[in-house]
């Protein structure tokens, strides 16, 4: 089970802790997809190409781009700003799927109430973050994630900051958000 959680309105000090609120308040995948949109899969990460369930999804979405990212220290260049840049609240024009194959980490999605929501992700932890919704990503404490990357096309990974209410994709995030 993939583990979300709402983060406490005003932690302070490292953002690779958890920040749980006091008492902790969990959130269900079921719950996560109705505010949020976040989708969560399992994925056998030890051997994705003849996972059934990725390829479907590869099909059905036209997932036809694919490579993968290393986050540490030793691996990422330029490695203290990208951090930096991950964590700026952010959004894209178009889904950001990770999937991931070692390591672990957090990505922090705003609820339809626009409240943190922070995923817990692992190895075989696949995420499908909608185009527009405003997000953000760290390493844990144990500093290191190795991810798939996958999209629809030629890839564009520009991150817009916060405030970006004004394009196109957030405007039509936030109608499906509110429709239901
Ligand atoms: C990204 C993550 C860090 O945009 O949200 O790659
Ligand atoms: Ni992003």
């Amino acid at each position: 089970m993939v583990l979300a959680w709402f983060m406490a309105e005003n932690w302070s000090g490292d953002q690779r802790e958890e920040h749980h609120k006091q008492p902790p308040e969990f959130v269900e995948l079921g719950t996560l997809y109705k505010l949020t949109r976040v989708e969560h899969y399992k994925v056998d990460q030890l051997n994705p190409s003849n996972d059934e369930l990725l390829n479907e999804l590869k099909k059905n979405r036209g997932y036809s781009y694919e490579d993968e990212i290393t986050c540490s220290k030793e691996c990422l260049q330029d490695y203290e700003n990208k951090l930096k840049m991950f964590f700026e609240e952010h959004l894209h024009t178009d889904e950001e799927i990770r999937l991931v194959l070692e390591g672990s980490g957090y990505f922090d999605v705003r609820d339809v109430n626009d409240s943190w929501i922070r995923i817990k992700v692992e190895p075989g932890d696949l995420l499908i973050i909608p185009k527009g919704i405003y997000h953000r990503f760290t390493l844990d404490t144990n500093n290191f994630i190795r991810a798939k990357r996958l999209f629809v096309g030629e890839p564009v990974w520009t991150p817009h900051n916060r405030p970006a209410d004004h394009m196109e994709c957030r405007k039509e995030y936030l109608s499906q958000i509110k429709s239901f």
